[in-house]
């Protein structure tokens, strides 16, 4: 059995365990990420691809967004369509702020380019496989990286392995409390060689059910269509996607949907989860591994980062001034946000999916809501602010 030793042991190397990294490293603190795939893999894997004005305002701060702002879309609004007619939503005119669609493997690369620079630790194909004394004084992760088996004894874990991942297995239970809700309906994302039918992102009411078109780029269309909770991808060949998408997406005024070959397919399920708390003794739980949101609002992988935001202050002023006031504070403070982005990520799931069982009370409300939103300012107003990001916690990184 192989060792080592760190000062904060990382799980997993997604958007919220390399932005940890990287800031612990800004502070000084060493770090070892473990990350169970491949670089290739994770370089590759399709995920979201909206992040928040703070999250983008965060990666200037640090100096890690320049390629993404020579390659990301800035977008000012966003269209909700119900009763085939569309109503924009003008973001930064109600808010100031706006949201900037980048692909989450785009900024993998970023991070993991940015790590690598640092000459720290980050190693691939190394799944971690338990923890050992997490409340206590000395905490030691188990991994397993080709043939090796190592013990990575560190002062503090961040748990940062996403919802399948150990770190959540590792915590008694009945020291931790899981809020969990799951919706009947998932989403069929498809990626398509098709430039965006529309300059900006159309969140879809039809009663076939929900549809949204997102791209990643001027030639790259990223497209959802909502499917039944156990649909089988192979029930939808190409046709019948872009069938389901045009009646989705039509308007009474007429809408070109611009199609293309299709380079990437999955079903996600959506599904509300939040741990509490999100800390047992030296573990901490931060992104995924603490908490998922449904797509809908585009909110999982901005909340990672405002963990990490909060947690890599909190680990500072533990190493810097001996204080464990932020330690103490990290998982209230993170939950407020959680819990905020909860509600909105709930609601706006609820008020554009269809319900499986015929419910025309419900379908009633949908549309009231949806078209009080499109009328009020003020309605307008409190979705914009919520989907472009509240500000991150004061006192973070
Ligand atoms: N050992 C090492 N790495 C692991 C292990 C393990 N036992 N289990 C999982 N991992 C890795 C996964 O391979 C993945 O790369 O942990 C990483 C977790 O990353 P994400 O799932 O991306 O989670 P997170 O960093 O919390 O990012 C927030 O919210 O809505 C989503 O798409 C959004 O993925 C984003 C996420
Ligand atoms: C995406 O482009 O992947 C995307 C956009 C908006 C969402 C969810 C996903 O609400």
């Amino acid at each position: 059995m192989d060792s080592m030793r760190t000062q904060v042991g990382i799980i997993g190397a997604g958007p919220a365990g390399l932005m940890l990294a990287h800031l612990l490293h800004l502070h000084g603190i060493d770090s070892v990420v473990l990350e169970r795939q491949t670089r290739e893999h994770i370089e590759r894997r399709i995920r979201a691809g909206v992040l928040e004005q703070g999250t983008v305002d965060l990666l200037d701060e640090l100096g890690l967004a320049g390629r993404l702002h020579r390659e990301s879309l800035v977008h000012t609004g966003l269209e909700l369509l119900f009763d085939g007619e569309g109503h924009r939503i003008p973001l930064t005119d109600l808010t100031g702020r706006g949201v900037t669609i980048y692909a989450q493997h785009e900024l993998i690369k970023d991070l993991v380019a940015a790590r690598l620079d640092t000459g720290r630790a980050l190693l691939f194909s190394a799944a971690a496989t338990g923890i050992d004394g997490p409340a206590g004084d000395a905490p030691v992760i188990r991994f397993r990286q080709e043939d090796r088996d190592v013990e990575l004894h560190c002062d503090i874990v961040a748990g940062c392995d996403g919802f399948h991942g150990v770190s959540r297995a590792a915590v008694p239970a009945g020291a931790i409390t899981a809020y969990d809700h799951v919706y009947p309906y998932s989403w069929l994302g498809v990626l398509a060689q098709a430039p965006p039918s529309s300059e900006e992102l159309i969140y879809a009411h039809h009663d076939d059910g929900f549809a949204l078109h997102s791209m990643r780029s001027p030639e790259i269309t990223r497209l959802y269509l909502q499917v039944a909770p156990d649909e089988r991808i192979e029930e939808w060949p190409d046709e019948r996607i872009w069938e389901g998408l045009r009646a989705r997406l039509h308007r009474r005024d007429g809408f070109r949907l611009n199609t293309g070959p299709i380079l990437d397919k999955g079903v996600t399920a959506l599904r509300s989860y939040v741990t509490e708390p999100m800390r047992h003794g030296r573990l901490f739980l931060a992104g995924d591994s603490a908490h998922i949101v449904p797509a809908t609002g585009a909110k999982g992988l901005n909340l990672a980062v405002a963990d990490v935001y909060v947690l890599a202050a909190a680990i500072n002023d533990w190493y810097s001034a001996g204080s464990d006031a932020g330690l103490d504070a990290y998982s209230s403070t993170c939950l407020r946000r959680v819990w905020r982005v909860q509600h909105f990520s709930w609601w706006m799931t609820s008020m554009l999916h269809r319900l499986p069982e015929p419910d025309p009370f419900g379908a009633r409300l949908q549309l009231s809501q949806l078209r009080y939103l499109t009328s009020s300012a003020a309605a307008a107003t409190s979705f914009a602010e919520n989907y472009v990001g509240l500000p991150l916690p004061k006192g973070g990184w």
